[in-house]
């Protein structure tokens, strides 16, 4: 039997969507049912899983990994032929200017972060198709500046036979003049969809086009469940070490480790996190770097207790001080990273002058139901990273200066100013008692507010077109004021507080004349530097 011959059963290359290995199985799903030579003796079932038909043969050893590539790399062929119409941005008002948003379909997490031969490559997963989470790509953007970007072909498709649900989250190395993408596949077995989890590998050369070399973590570890998963690799006292988020057969979240000195070859360590306790169900998307001499772990804990009543949210995100006795990572205190409504997943990467910059996810796992057109989510601004008394702190990279138009220096009361833009950067101090408000218009404004009795900093998007029950996030502060810093571009705000120790991002849909400011409580002095669009931020032609 030969691969060839199951896919001339199945209707042809042209009739195969997906292909998946459960066992001594092979599983070709296939476009069109009726194009299956459905007398073959070859085949052992025929099943509709999820709507869709799925044609099942006996695997035997004539069909090896090889020829499984080859198969794969065919269908990423048809896949990257389809996506052409759906690279066109869709127009909406509520498009960002110069943050990164996907033309259609669904945008999450960031992915393989990296400055790699003289450019910074940034990836990020996307559903092209439709805004919903369903079989993840890895969408490709390059920069020599940080600010503009140039759309790269899609780097990888859900094509093989161990990521045909999702090429899922996972980091870059740069390896000589090699671009090595590490990430999680992910594939649904039958009807109840049993997860299967492996942790993968693709290289480049030319940093655009990506070889598939398939799973280098095949199985999963003891004490896991298939929930593991957004590979970050970190080189420490001359080993590699590849960190995973993980949940335990005990539905805890972890830190799994495993080990390799020639980066294709891991050994599994062990379960690290137990120190901390009860965090939650699940740990996604770990990163761990140093920065001024300290480690930091960054794990996206879900599931754990909210530090207000105003935040329900199961998913969160933060870091542990992290400290090493020997090979072993100790996690101290948990610190989040943001307290806005719209924060997730985010990674690092050192820039070429030895930056740590953090991107993010702008959105959260549970919420698709927003007012753009035939796009969601975004990525954050990007964030350089410092240490102040031992606590990470985010600020604008300074890159962000080259997209300033003019500078308005404006005395803000309770009568509304056009500013006639919603991209700007402003700077503002709130004495306890005041308030500032953003995007106003006939309906609409989001405040922020430094409120005196609870002596803490409340945003409020009550009165704005976002659809997601939950209105208002707080931070309690102990500072004498609230120094603000906020980027803001057309359906965003990053709001960063008293130098960055503590940042809020949120998603703010208004309508496109809400382009007044006001306060309340006092005159609050503002500078408004207005921000024009980034280049080439979406596709390339
Ligand atoms: C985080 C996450 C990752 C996963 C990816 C799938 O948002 O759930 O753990 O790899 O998204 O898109």
């Amino acid at each position: 039997m030969s691969l060839s011959s199951l896919v001339q059963i199945a209707g042809g290359m042209k009739n195969v969507a997906r292909v998946l290995v459960p066992e001594q199985r092979l599983v070709l799903e296939v476009v069109e049912p009726a194009l299956i030579e459905s007398s073959s003796s070859l085949i052992a079932s025929i099943d509709l899983v999820q709507g869709q038909t799925q044609l099942s043969f006996v695997r035997d050893e004539t069909i090896d990994d090889e020829q499984l590539l080859g198969l794969g790399k065919q269908i990423a062929e048809m896949q990257i032929s389809k996506l052409a119409p759906f690279t066109a941005p869709t127009p909406c008002e509520h498009r960002p200017q110069w943050h990164i948003s996907p033309p259609q379909g669904l945008l999450n997490d960031p992915n393989g972060f990296i400055f790699h031969n003289g450019q910074y490559h940034l990836f990020y997963q996307w559903y092209p198709y439709q805004c919903v989470h369903k079989d993840k790509h890895w969408a490709h953007l390059t920069s020599s500046d940080l600010i503009n970007w140039q759309w790269q072909p899609v780097a990888l498709t859900p094509s093989d036979w161990f990521d045909s649900h999702g090429v899922f989250s996972g980091h870059a190395l740069s390896n000589n003049d090699e671009l090595m993408l590490f990430y999680t596949g992910n594939t649904r077995i039958g009807e109840e969809r049993e997860r299967q989890t492996t942790q993968c590998l693709a290289t480049s050369k030319d940093g655009i086009e990506f070889k598939k070399l398939g799973p280098v973590v095949p199985e999963l570890p003891p004490g896991v469940t298939a929930h593991i998963r957004d590979p970050k690799i970190i080189r420490r006292n001359g080993e590699w070490l590849m960190l995973l988020g993980a949940q335990t057969t005990e539905l805890k979240g972890r830190l799994a480790i495993y080990r390799s000195q020639d980066l294709h070859h891991w050994q599994f360590d062990k379960l690290y996190g137990d120190e901390t306790g009860d965090m939650g169900y699940m740990w996604e998307c770990p990163d761990m770097f140093e920065l001024n001499g300290e480690w930091f772990s960054i794990i996206g804990p879900q599931g754990i207790e909210s530090f207000s009543s105003m935040n329900t949210i199961p998913h969160h995100n933060g870091y542990f001080k992290t400290t090493w006795q020997d090979r072993a990572p100790q996690l101290g205190e948990f610190a989040h990273l943001d307290y806005g409504f719209d924060f997730y997943a985010p990674q690092t990467a050192l820039t070429a002058d030895g930056r740590r910059v953090l991107s993010g996810w702008m959105g959260l796992p549970d919420e698709i139901d927003q007012p753009s057109n035939g796009w969601v989510h975004q990525l954050t601004a990007l964030r350089e990273l410092s240490v102040r008394n031992g606590k990470l702190c985010q600020w604008p990279i300074e890159e962000i200066d080259q997209l300033v138009e003019q500078q308005l220096n404006l005395s803000l009361s309770a009568q509304p100013l056009e500013v006639g833009t919603k991209s700007f950067d402003l700077t503002a101090t709130l004495e306890w008692g005041q308030s500032l408000k953003l995007f106003v218009g006939a309906d609409s404004e989001l405040t922020i507010e430094a409120r005196s009795d609870t002596r803490s900093l409340v945003m409020d998007r009550t009165k704005t077109l976002n659809r997601a029950v939950d209105t208002q996030r707080e931070v309690p502060l102990a500072s004498d004021n609230v120094q603000l810093r906020i980027l803001a571009d057309n359906s965003s705000v990053e709001a960063f507080v008293n130098g960055g120790e503590v940042v809020m991002t949120s998603r703010v849909f208004t309508p496109a004349n809400a382009t007044a400011m006001c306060s309340e409580g006092g005159d609050v002095k503002v500078m408004v530097k207005t921000l024009k669009a980034a280049q080439a931020r979406l596709i390339s032609s």
